[in-house]
């Protein structure tokens, strides 16, 4: 038997849905739509339970005991029932406890040893799963929102490419729109003795650079004048337009480049720019389709479903009435693009957006337009992620002490800063002596694991307070934790000599509470990974491994390991081999780095 958790649960149900049909009462069927079998709410009631006996008592007026014991009869006459279960009790009012043979756990077990992936099992249909996260836009700072989409975005895309599906990373760049007019404008003002040429120009600073512009197109009309004539200049491909918007972008592309590259982030840039040879056509279909109007110049379809405070329907704007078109006209053609069979498109089957909250009206009217436009094909599925704020922990936006804004490679370098110090006190207090090559090395992946590891094991929707001390601790749900609890497992190894459970060639068993604890809760990792995939959240994975750690360290302190008596010593290694891979997996789902020491 080499079910999840949950075919386990289906098999039960469809077996006791069986007994019915057997007892002629299928009729009863549809009734029992509800979860007949679920997941033991004790360990001492056994491993499943099921209510079918409470439920059917009511429709037949029969005592819910009896009904149980009729059930667990025909049960014992089931030949793979019983292969599998080792007893069944009536408990309470008539709830019927199920308990599994101990040899399923242990063959699971001894077989997710030997699996790379733990039991994961890998999908039958290689679906193709557009993720679009990170996507900062040019020229302007890249923020904490999106450092929450790319960490966010990046587990994700690992979760799905290790489940087996063809995985495309997007990072949709704004870097493209209106405002490129005022920059280009302020560029070649700036440069003009680079220009056309476009060489070694370096902006230091891109968002002052922004800023100045910004200010320039609001104050001065000449300015203002030269900028929108400029839009139109890009717009219709002119060269010196063209290489000073590349310029920008290049410059851009550096800062983006060394964020990702500190968080080890795979990212194909495919910006606003690339759909705008689709933009025109998208307008004209969903004219010709009738689901555009004009309303005081701008083309908008109404969108059902969303109205504005007098109840009005709100407008999904798709070309402005000075011609231009909008962040929505891009992410349809976008859309379209995506879910198109190659070699037009990408041919994707899912596409999953992750941004801020605020964004989600956004979102919600542009799969609505595409839907009735027909752009999402059949079994396709399009999902946006949001994710609320990121705070301080005064629960107002994140500044620095000075009340500027914070620069994401600001945040990093102090979180590594940080946990270097944390390193070089705990070095000290065990005497121990080590390298700076260690130092620098465990410090970065302590520092940049506990950033994402904090982000990752919130529930996303809500906003989340970012405190350095709170995700630097050992102890408590942070990455520290989960590597400390590794690191104990890997000293073990080290301490193992001549143990070896290459070959599973002694028997295995366990007796005491704590193995069988965290035996159960290993065997659930398949079916946490699996739901991610589901409902998106990261957090399930986190929740998990810090219930896992937890129950670990319980029986790490709990039982001798290497000095148990010899025939338990195998099992016990067992044990500490799964957590061990299970640990290391489940980082790198989470995009952290594992530690052999720390
Ligand atoms: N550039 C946008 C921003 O910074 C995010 C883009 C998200 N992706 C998309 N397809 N709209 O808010």
């Amino acid at each position: 038997m080499h079910a999840t958790h949950n075919e386990l649960i289906k098999f039960f149900e469809i077996t006791l849905k069986e007994s019915l049909e057997l007892n002629h009462k299928i009729d009863l069927f549809e009734k029992l739509n509800h979860n007949i079998v679920t997941e033991s709410s004790r360990e001492d009631f056994g491993d499943y339970q099921s209510n079918i006996s409470l439920i059917l008592s009511k429709i037949y007026q029969q005592k819910p005991r009896q009904i149980a014991e009729d059930f667990i009869d025909l049960l014992l006459k089931n030949k793979s029932i019983l292969s599998i279960c080792d007893s069944f009790e009536i408990a309470g009012p008539g709830f019927i406890n199920i308990k599994l043979k101990s040899e399923i756990f242990i063959n699971k077990l001894i077989d997710n040893v030997q699996c790379p992936l733990n039991g994961i099992p890998i999908v039958d249909k290689k679906s193709k799963i557009v993720i679009d996260f990170s996507s900062p836009n040019i020229a302007k700072e890249m923020h904490v929102g999106h450092l929450r989409s790319t960490i966010i975005g990046d587990s994700l895309a690992r979760v799905f490419e290790i489940r087996g599906y063809e995985v495309m990373r997007l990072n949709h760049v704004g870097d493209w729109g209106t405002q490129f007019g005022m920059l280009i404008t302020h560029l070649k003002d700036v440069y003009p003795e680079f220009l056309p040429n476009s060489k070694n120009i370096e902006i230091r600073d891109l968002v002052e650079f922004y800023k100045t512009s910004k200010k320039r197109f609001d104050n001065e009309d000449e300015f203002q004048e030269r900028a929108r004539a400029e839009v139109v200049k890009l717009q219709n491909g002119d060269p010196d337009s063209i290489s000073a918007w590349k310029i920008l972008c290049i410059e851009s592309r550096k800062e983006f480049d060394a964020i990702y590259k500190t968080l080890n982030i795979k990212i194909e840039e495919r910006g606003e720019s690339f759909y705008n040879p689709y933009l025109k056509q998208v307008v004209e279909e969903l004219k010709n389709k009738n689901l555009s109007v004009e309303d005081q110049g701008a083309k908008c379809v109404f969108l059902d479903g969303m109205t504005n405070k007098e109840g009005k329907k709100l407008p999904l704007i798709i070309q402005k009435n000075d011609g231009g078109f909008n962040y929505a006209t891009t992410d349809l053609a976008a859309l379209k693009y995506r879910f198109t069979k190659s070699p037009n498109g990408d041919g994707a089957d899912r596409i999953i957006y992750v941004t801020d909250q605020g964004q989600s009206n956004h979102f919600a009217g542009v799969f609505q337009v595409a839907t009735k436009a027909n752009w999402i094909p059949k079994d396709c599925r399009v999902d946006h992620v949001p994710f609320g704020l990121v705070q301080g922990t005064d629960g107002k936006k994140l500044k620095t002490r000075e009340g500027k804004t914070i620069k994401l490679k600001d945040l990093l370098t102090e979180s590594v800063i940080r946990a270097k110090k944390d390193l070089i006190k705990r070095i000290k207090e065990e005497n121990r002596k080590e390298n700076d090559d260690f130092i620098q090395k465990t410090s970065k992946v302590i520092g940049i694991g506990a950033v994402k590891y904090a982000d990752l094991s919130q529930n996303r929707i809500t906003n989340y307070q970012f405190s350095f001390d709170k995700m630097l601790v050992l102890n408590g749900n942070t990455a520290p934790y989960l590597l400390y609890t590794l690191v104990r497992i890997l000293g073990i190894n080290r301490k193992r000599g001549s143990y070896s459970i290459a070959k599973i060639d002694q028997t295995v068993f366990f007796k005491e509470d704590s193995e069988w604890k965290l035996i159960k809760k290993l065997l659930k990792f398949d079916e946490v990974v699996i739901s991610i995939e589901k409902d998106l959240m990261p957090n399930r994975l986190c929740n998990y491994l810090f219930e896992l750690c937890q129950i670990f360290n319980r029986f790490y302190d709990q039982l001798p390991i290497l000095k148990a008596e010899s025939k338990t010593i195998f099992s016990r290694l067992l044990l500490c081999t799964l957590t061990e891979k299970t640990l290391k997996l489940s980082l790198d789902l989470l995009g952290i780095e594992s530690l052999d020491r720390m």
